[in-house]
């Protein structure tokens, strides 16, 4: 993680996190765990825990307590473990939090209210848990700055679309070693995420099947050359279906009830709650475990769905999630923000606010410099053109 390096020397030197108590609750993985050596390196006092129980990698955790780091979290924590780990973080009053997925500002407004009193602000590193913080600011009850690190055009173009794009189909493949070739693959929702997915399936030889609610993307989807329809029309076309809306439900009991044998069920949105679970295991007359991370459900005479990873973040849950390069400028973001926010925190609104433009251009100078990637820049008579209205 070269530009995550970087940062960390920079930090080294100038010390910008000096005593400043830090929580993360994101994947426990070894590029959580570089960032989190980042801010050691800054001067952070940092504590972690995971933000979701299946993707805690326990020898990163061990490794990071050796650095000093409080870690809470363990592989396949029970939801109750997972719960308690992230109030024991929000109990220790921290000043700068790091989410992926807002369970721990979700926690740091809903419980005992000391535990916020010393909140400079947070960073948010998914779009689910942007929505929450959204809703929670709506209601005017966001008490803190939160950088909407999701959204730096850094973290979108790279990780949503190269990341998770190919770490989704990595994941499924890993679970079902799949040929992908041939296959008609149904992706559900074509935001950012979506459309990485769609790139690295038509990629791999699938047909791909879009569907979406909102107009623009979905013509955008029809444009970039995809089927779109609705998905009760595309639940029986087919072969493998990937939920990335971050809604629930998208998949239910109606849609399971026209898939063809031998479907694959597979969700690359933030929370289990995209497959509808528990509609597919009422349809169900038996359910067995046919791989490790694949589930059958036989659901009518000859017809069977697969399952994978119980529904949950499939490239997490049977992969290895994004590749360090991407995690590299994601991480990079996060550190630049903490900074930003130990530094000017004081000074901004309680709201979820934009990345500074200016974090996004040195995470992209400092990637490029690690490729060895030179570019052009503007002579003074070429700015001068592009900042004036006379000529
Ligand atoms: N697996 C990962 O590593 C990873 C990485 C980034 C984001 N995510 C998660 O993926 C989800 C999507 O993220 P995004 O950044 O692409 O969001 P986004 O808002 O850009 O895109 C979501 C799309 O889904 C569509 N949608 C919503 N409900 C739908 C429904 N019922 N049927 C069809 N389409 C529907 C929306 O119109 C939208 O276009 C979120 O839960 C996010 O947290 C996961």
């Amino acid at each position: 993680m070269p530009v995550l390096r970087s940062i960390r020397e920079r930090f080294e030197r100038e010390c910008p996190l000096d005593g400043v108590r830090v929580a993360a609750c994101l994947h426990v993985t070894s590029e959580t765990a570089n960032l989190l050596r980042t801010l050691i390196a800054g001067g952070a006092q940092a504590q972690l825990c995971a933000s979701n129980p299946l993707t805690t990698q326990d020898d990163v955790a061990a490794a990071l307590v050796a650095d000093g780091v409080g870690v809470h979290a363990v592989r396949g924590e029970s939801a109750d473990a997972y719960a308690a780990h992230v109030v024991a973080l929000a109990a220790r009053v921290p000043q700068i939090t790091l989410d992926d997925g807002a369970d721990l500002l979700s926690v740091l407004h809903a419980g005992e209210p000391s535990w916020s009193a010393a909140l400079i602000g947070g960073t948010e590193e998914t779009t689910t848990g942007l929505l929450r913080l959204r809703a929670l600011q709506d209601e005017g009850r966001l008490r803190c700055p939160v950088l909407a690190v999701n959204e730096a055009l850094t973290e979108r173009s790279f990780n949503d679309r190269y990341g998770t794009g190919q770490s989704t189909l990595d994941g499924i493949l890993r679970a079902t070693n799949l040929l992908l070739a041939g296959r008609t693959i149904v992706v559900l929702g074509y935001g950012w995420t979506g459309k990485g997915v769609v790139l690295r399936a038509r990629g791999a030889g699938a047909s791909v099947i879009v569907c979406e609610v909102d107009p623009l993307r979905a013509l955008e989807a029809r444009m970039d050359g995809c089927e779109v329809m609705p998905a009760l029309d595309a639940a029986q076309r087919g072969d493998v279906f990937i939920t990335v809306t971050g809604g629930r439900a998208v998949l239910a009991r109606e849609h399971f009830e026209r898939m063809k044998d031998g479907a694959m069920l597979a969700n690359a949105g933030h929370f289990d709650v995209e497959i509808a679970v528990d509609e597919l295991a009422e349809l169900a007359t038996e359910r067995r475990q046919v791989l490790p991370l694949v589930e059958q459900f036989e659901v009518g005479p000859q017809r069977r769905l697969n399952l994978l990873a119980q529904g949950r973040v499939v490239n997490l849950a049977a992969a290895e999630g994004h590749p360090a390069a991407v995690m590299d400028m994601s991480f990079a973001n996060q550190a630049l923000c903490v900074e930003h926010i130990a530094l000017n925190g004081a000074s901004l609104q309680a709201r979820v606010l934009p990345v500074p433009p200016d974090i996004d251009r040195e995470v992209a100078r400092l990637k490029l410099r690690s490729l060895g990637v030179r570019i052009d820049e503007l002579t003074a008579a070429q700015r001068e053109y592009l900042t004036s209205w006379r000529s």
